[in-house]
């Protein structure tokens, strides 16, 4: 049997076997290979139907009663705790509205507030230096409002630069460009032990692989809804504050939506307790609607099916790279090590940007990466082992052409 044949048939074996298979059918597709579910997820069948009803009932209708009536005003909270269980946390710690970098600045302005609670000079944030761009620039604002100094460095690099300094350190739990899966237990524990507060940013992690973040002790995380959470263009992202913090949790965006009491209409501020302590104003309902809608591919999936899933995916694709395409053409990015890989490919290839334009041509979507970086996001819940082949059958004749 030729290679093609060989990987062909096993592709078919593969998805014979999954049993995430049937989750395929609740989402809109095609016959194009979407490999782009880490930069926007498709989308989930049950989606139009609920948006149908929240237009043209809820908002269409019943309108301002659906605050009350339709659970317009729990939202951020109850869609929270929905997405709870997919990062290992117990319900009432997660809050859901605004973007993932509102987010990071609530998480890191109120990390470094937490970690001046307990006393001493602390002053310096450190930053994943390879972190995706917005997370560098708000820890830089950060720093400058709560007078600290900014250190970016390579996660590896954080436990020999926690010193007594340090307030705050603010992670990826997986990198955008490469897909590298970064030790969460162990960097929060380091942190932990020069007794700062760690932040993760789960936007690469959430809904790919198991993140643990009670069991890991993890202070506070920020993710975003679009990519792995299937949420729709834009939707909201959410915030994670450890329960035992959030009476301490002093946020640095305080809103009417996260007083105590909302419609006493103070002139003086007193957070609410809980996780709604993170909102600020007035919820995205459209967005955080279709979102909830979206959450439902999730129901009977555990997170840790999908996590075999997506190692056994981006096993195949490798092998089927190294099989099709010619030697020395790309170079992984992407570790080999399972405990360092997220759901994530990345190639280097020297005319990325091209490839990837007939790539698309050709009805095989990832994206580029600025300089010269293919992206090839698997999404278990919809991505099969069939559509891995034919990827990189297409990618190598690509090359080839
Ligand atoms: C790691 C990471 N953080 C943050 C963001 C984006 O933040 P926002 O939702 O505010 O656009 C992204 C977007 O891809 C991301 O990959």
């Amino acid at each position: 049997m030729s290679e093609v044949t060989e990987l062909a048939a096993r592709a078919g074996k593969l998805d014979a076997g999954d049993e995430l298979s049937a989750v395929r059918e609740k989402f809109v597709l095609d016959e194009v290979v979407y490999l782009d579910g880490n930069s926007l997820g498709a989308l989930p069948a049950a989606v139009p139907g609920r948006m149908d009803d929240v237009v043209r009932r809820q908002w269409g209708e019943l309108r301002i009663r659906s605050w009350d009536e339709s659970g317009w005003w729990t939202a951020p909270e109850r869609i929270g705790d929905r997405i709870a269980p997919l990062v290992g946390a117990a319900p009432g710690q997660i809050v859901v509205g605004d973007s993932t970098s509102v987010n990071v600045f609530k998480a890191v302005v109120g990390a470094v507030r937490l970690a001046r609670l307990t006393g001493g000079g602390r002053d310096e944030i450190l930053v994943d230096a390879t972190t995706f761009p917005t997370d560098g620039y708000i820890a830089e604002s950060a720093a400058r409002m709560t007078g600290c100094t900014l250190r970016p460095l390579e996660p590896a690099e954080v436990p020999g630069a926690l010193s007594g300094r340090t307030a705050a350190v603010l992670l990826n739990h997986v990198d955008y460009r490469t897909g590298r899966l970064h030790d969460l237990p162990g960097l929060t524990a380091a942190v932990h032990a020069a007794g700062a507060v760690a932040v993760w940013d789960l936007c690469h992690s959430a809904g790919a692989l198991p993140v643990g973040l009670d069991e890991h002790g993890v202070d506070l995380a920020v993710g975003c809804t679009y990519k792995y959470l299937n949420g729709g263009p834009g939707s909201p992202a959410y915030l994670y504050v450890r329960g035992d913090l959030q009476d301490r949790f002093d946020s640095p965006l305080p809103g009417w939506n996260s007083h105590a009491e909302p419609f006493g209409m103070r002139s003086a501020y007193e957070p609410a307790s809980g996780a709604l302590r993170g909102r600020v104003g007035t919820p995205d309902i459209l967005s955080m609607l279709a979102l909830e809608a979206a959450l439902e591919v999730w129901d009977g999936v555990a997170v840790e099916a999908v996590r075999a899933k997506s190692l056994a995916l981006t096993d195949f694709f490798l092998e089927c790279v190294r099989e099709y395409v010619p030697a020395g053409r790309v170079e992984s990015l992407t570790p080999a090590a399972h405990a360092e890989r997220g759901s994530q490919v990345a190639l280097r290839c020297e005319d990325a940007g091209d490839v990837m334009k007939r790539l698309i041509e050709r009805g095989v979507v990832g994206d580029f990466r600025h300089p010269d970086v293919l992206r090839f996001g698997f999404t278990p819940l919809y991505v099969g082992f069939g559509d891995v082949e034919r990827a990189a059958r297409v990618l190598a004749e690509t090359l080839a052409g």
